[in-house]
């Protein structure tokens, strides 16, 4: 590694450290002067907030678990305990809980970036789907987190989701005991939970290191989805994109400062202060509004089976997208048709999330069967046709011409 690098150390100690170890040299090519095309906009800037937000998420729980007792007897107080009695222990428990919905949204953002531009196109399909099972074991780990309270949606909300284990034919009980380590959600339950919530976030930075090497490979796309053709088309990552991304950060880090001090129960449930209750079923068990539109999904089929297959399946087809959309042009904003089609996707997966957080009944039902549908015919008709019916837009012969067509910004006073 050390053989290939620009890198030259200029004093006596980097020269006889560089020797032993390179690792200073390994930073400064992968990443300071990893050539990055000169046009990402602030789209772009979601995987550095995503990489911020794991960080944030892993110091909070690590703290968090100083104080936090994984027994259904203790659980619930021992939560109190960190938010009356612990030194800014309410601090790190509402960073962590709403650091969850933070890491969702920045990972909804990152992902529909991804779909509007079509970064997941060739050669970035492995990369995109290195991001499909980030996002599972996200989905995963804030599960596991949610039970951790040990409050009435804690429990109840772990009980309807390990329960749809039980539609499986033939062995779904076995499995759901399986899962539970009894008969029931009970102490077996919380333990696994709480070991798996703190384990999955370690697989998550290994599997995200993945993510990082699959993108250095191609290098990024961009907003015109045309490949980098020569240097002009890139500047060097830093100081370029770590100013850029530090300024996102710092205004991300606003929006979620906003909420952590000015709304921090506003994205839980009120029956999560309340101790779990096996024998007081909520009336409305709703998951948090990350998980809405794949609740909605499940509760619009009728056959509980059916529904478990609909709601695993729009995940999982997320795996199929790069051969799914057959147009030769990566970027939305070349495709006048698709671009209306992934704004329509985008408000279809909203209102499958409003529907998910209303009861299973009337109108409600109606709708979310229609948009499930919807939701299917968008990644397995909509998608493959449009790459064959439309007509794009016609491309800019480069970045750089790209860059340099648009109106310049008038001459300061
Ligand atoms: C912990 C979660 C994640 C982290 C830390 C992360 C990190 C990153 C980083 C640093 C980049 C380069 C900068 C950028 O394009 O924003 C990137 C690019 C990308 N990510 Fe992620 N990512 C995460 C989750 C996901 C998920 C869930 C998906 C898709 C399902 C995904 C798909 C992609 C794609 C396709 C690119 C390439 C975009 C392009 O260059 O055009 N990522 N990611």
């Amino acid at each position: 590694m050390a053989g290939h690098s620009t890198y030259v150390p200029k004093s006596a100690f980097g020269k006889w450290f560089h020797e032993r170890l390179p690792i200073y040299a390994l930073v400064k090519d992968t990443v300071m002067d990893f050539p990055t095309p000169k046009n990402l906009n602030y789209w772009w800037t979601f995987g550095g907030i995503l990489s911020l937000m794991l960080v944030v998420q892993i110091i909070t729980g690590i703290v968090l678990v100083m104080h936090y007792t994984p027994h259904v007897d203790y659980a619930f107080n021992s939560v109190e305990h960190i938010m009356r009695d612990v030194n800014y222990g309410w601090l790190m428990r509402y960073m962590h809980a709403n650091g969850a919905s933070m890491f969702f949204i920045a990972v909804y953002i990152h992902m529909f970036r991804g779909m509007y531009y079509g970064s997941y196109k060739a050669p970035r399909e492995v990369l995109w789907m290195i991001g499909v099972v980030i996002y599972l074991i996200m989905m995963a780990t804030a599960f596991m987190g949610y039970v951790l309270p040990w409050g009435q949606m804690s429990f109840w909300g772990a009980k309807v989701i390990t329960n749809l284990f039980s539609a499986i034919p033939f062995f779904g009980d076995a499995v759901t005991t399986w899962l539970w380590g009894g008969y029931s959600v009970d102490n077996p339950t919380l333990s696994r939970f709480f070991s798996l919530h703190y384990l999955l976030p370690f697989v998550l930075a290994g599997v995200v290191g993945l993510h990082i090497w699959a993108l250095h490979v191609p290098g990024n796309g961009n907003p015109t989805g045309i490949e980098v053709k020569s240097g002009q088309d890139t500047v060097a990552f830093h100081p370029y994109y770590t100013m850029k991304d530090s300024f996102a950060i710092g205004v991300f880090l606003l929006f979620f400062a906003f909420w952590l001090f000015f709304q921090p129960n506003y994205l839980g449930h009120p029956l999560n202060y309340q101790l779990a209750n096996p024998l007081v079923t909520p009336a409305h068990i709703v998951p948090e509004w990350y998980y809405l539109p794949f609740y909605a999904i499940l509760r619009a089929i009728p056959n509980k089976l059916m529904g478990v297959v609909a709601m695993f399946g729009s995940i999982l087809i997320l795996f199929a997208l790069p051969w799914l959309d057959t147009s030769r042009v990566r970027s939305g904003a070349y495709r006048p048709m698709f671009k209306w089609f992934f704004w329509i996707f985008a408000v279809v997966c909203v209102a499958l999330g409003y529907l998910g957080s209303k009861p299973p009944e009337g109108a409600y039902v109606v709708w979310a069967r229609i948009l499930t549908a919807y939701y299917f015919v968008h990644f397995l008709i909509i998608l493959p046709l449009l790459g064959l019916l439309e007509n794009p837009k016609s491309l800019p012969s480069s970045i750089s011409d790209d860059v340099l067509s648009k109106p310049k910004l008038a001459p300061a006073e």
